[in-house]
């Protein structure tokens, strides 16, 4: 079969020919009809992620047809239509993963390839009104969307939520599902471009965060009190505007950071924190009823994943360059095969 392989760190993906994995047991194979990126994809070639093992497929979010079913999975999942889960082995606390977690895609080989072998647990049925292609960008940014707003920040009707990074893949998801939800969404970009198009969302309006006054901003177009405005954020970037995060949200937010894009969090005033009863919340992708409650959401409202741009697998790299590039409006996919 074809893959994407990272041979050595630092190294371009190169697309050729490899073994088909077999099923082992409670396994089945699935033949990937589309697979999306993450920048995880982009961390783990550039070295900065821990454990990283080569040769690997790369490759968290896939969606196929399950053509193969190893000993002890019922022949019911043969030909079904099937997006895979990439959180495996979270456990039974829902509040933190055990020591047996791992997301697929390293170590474990992952989705940019034509067949890839996976506990026949972490399948779900496609939703129906998504192509393979919008099925694939579903798995990892939705699910970390999904546990960042609803577990984590405790999403309730009537919330004004702020997504930091509008183009991100996990800042689009959170986007849809918060407007969704019948919430008053507001974002920031670097792009001015993105946040006109995150209106076209839904979206109540935006600031782009390259402006050194985009908080205030912000707020001053939210008509916002000064005391702060946001009930939920939603952040992915950390580093020195992590602080101003701060000063945007309404008193007793929550704020759920899932990345570190920007880098360490600088300047952060104790008293802001404490005298405005911040919650500041880690958060991560999720369980397994998570990811579950993520799709029936999508299914139940309809929602469309915003793509981005298409390549082949033989262009993988080309799309892992793209990513790095930061240009990028929603997922970014590979189509594997028809
Ligand atoms: N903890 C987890 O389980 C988990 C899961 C998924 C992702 N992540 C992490 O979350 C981050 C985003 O992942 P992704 O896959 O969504 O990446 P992505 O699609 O490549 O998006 C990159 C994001 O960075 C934003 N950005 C860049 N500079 C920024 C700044 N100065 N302030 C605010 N936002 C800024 C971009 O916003 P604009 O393009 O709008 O400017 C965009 O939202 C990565 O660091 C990733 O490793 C963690």
């Amino acid at each position: 079969m074809k893959a994407a392989i990272l041979e050595a760190l630092h190294q371009p993906l190169s697309t050729r020919d490899t073994d088909k994995p077999l099923p082992q047991k409670g396994e089945v194979i699935v033949q990937l009809k589309a697979a999306s990126l993450n920048h995880r994809d982009v961390w783990i070639q550039k070295g900065l992620y821990p454990n990283i093992k080569t040769p690997i497929i790369l490759g968290s979010d896939g969606a196929g047809v399950v053509t193969e079913v190893g000993e002890g999975v019922g022949e019911y999942w043969l030909d079904k239509e099937v997006i895979i889960n990439p959180s495996h082995g979270w456990g039974d606390n829902p509040a933190f993963y055990g020591n047996e977690y791992t997301i697929l895609g390293l170590p474990e080989n992952g989705t940019f390839a034509e067949y890839i072998r996976v506990d026949a647990r972490y399948l779900l049925h496609k939703p129906p009104h998504l192509s393979f292609a919008e099925a694939a960008t579903l798995p990892l940014a939705g699910l970390t969307a999904w546990r960042a707003l609803m577990t984590r920040g405790n999403f309730q009707p009537g919330c004004r939520v702020l997504v930091t990074g509008a183009g991100g893949g996990v800042a689009l998801f959170a986007i849809q599902f918060a407007v969704a939800a019948g919430a008053e969404v507001w974002v920031t970009s670097g792009s001015d471009h993105k946040i006109r198009k995150a209106i076209n969302l839904g979206v109540k309006g935006g600031v782009n965060y390259k402006e050194p006054t985009w908080y205030r901003d912000l707020l001053v177009k939210a008509h916002a009190p000064k005391s702060g405005y946001f009930n939920i954020i939603i952040d992915g970037a950390g580093g020195s505007g992590f602080a101003r995060l701060i000063d945007v949200a309404a008193p007793g937010a929550r704020i759920c950071l899932y990345g570190g894009t920007t880098g360490n969090i600088t300047d952060v005033v104790p008293a802001k924190v404490f005298f405005k009863q911040l919650n500041i919340h880690g958060t991560t992708m999720g369980t397994e009823a998570e990811f579950e409650a993520m799709i029936r959401f999508v299914e139940e409202k309809k929602l469309t994943p915003v793509l981005d741009q298409i390549f082949d697998l033989e262009d993988a790299e080309a799309a892992l360059r793209h990513m790095d590039s930061g240009e990028q409006f929603g997922k970014i996919v590979l189509k594997i095969t028809d």
